[in-house]
């Protein structure tokens, strides 16, 4: 696909986000921020037997890093826990179809994973410790 359409899916997500909102019966909530802008998402997951059940989020900020949570939800909706547990940055970016973003985009791009793993964390820090520290690790290289 070219430039051009990735540009305008993101808008379309930007304009119209997919599962945005609260989660009343969420498992884990977490909120987290780019540092650089201040720019914000929340996510709320609820599990069920080891996948995605449902996932929301709510956010604030530049159109990518809310483009890109709203396709993320679509991304990992249904999915088990181990798939989304080793996302990697490279997915996400190609999922949102910009691969050659500068620095400062691609924090942009990744908010949303990061806030996803965070709230992994929270999720496994009782259950199982090992994937915790594992996910921890990832959540440095964004
Ligand atoms: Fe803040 Fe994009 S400018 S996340």
């Amino acid at each position: 696909m070219s430039d051009d359409i990735y540009r305008e899916i993101i808008l379309d997500h930007y304009r119209n986000p997919r599962n945005k909102g609260k989660l009343s019966n969420a498992d884990v909530s977490i909120h987290d921020n780019n540092p650089l802008c201040g720019d914000e998402i929340d996510i709320h997951l609820k599990v069920e037997e080891d996948k995605i059940k449902d996932i929301k989020f709510e956010g604030r900020g530049c159109a990518i890093s809310q483009a890109s949570a709203s396709m993320l939800t679509e991304m990992i909706m249904g999915k088990s826990l181990n798939t989304v547990k080793d996302l990697t940055k490279e997915d996400i970016l190609e999922n949102i179809g910009l691969i050659n973003l500068g620095p400062a985009r691609i924090k942009c791009a990744l908010l949303s994973l990061k806030v996803l793993k965070l709230g992994m964390i929270k999720y496994y820090a009782d259950k199982d410790p090992p994937s915790a520290m594992k996910l921890s690790d990832d959540t440095k290289l964004y």
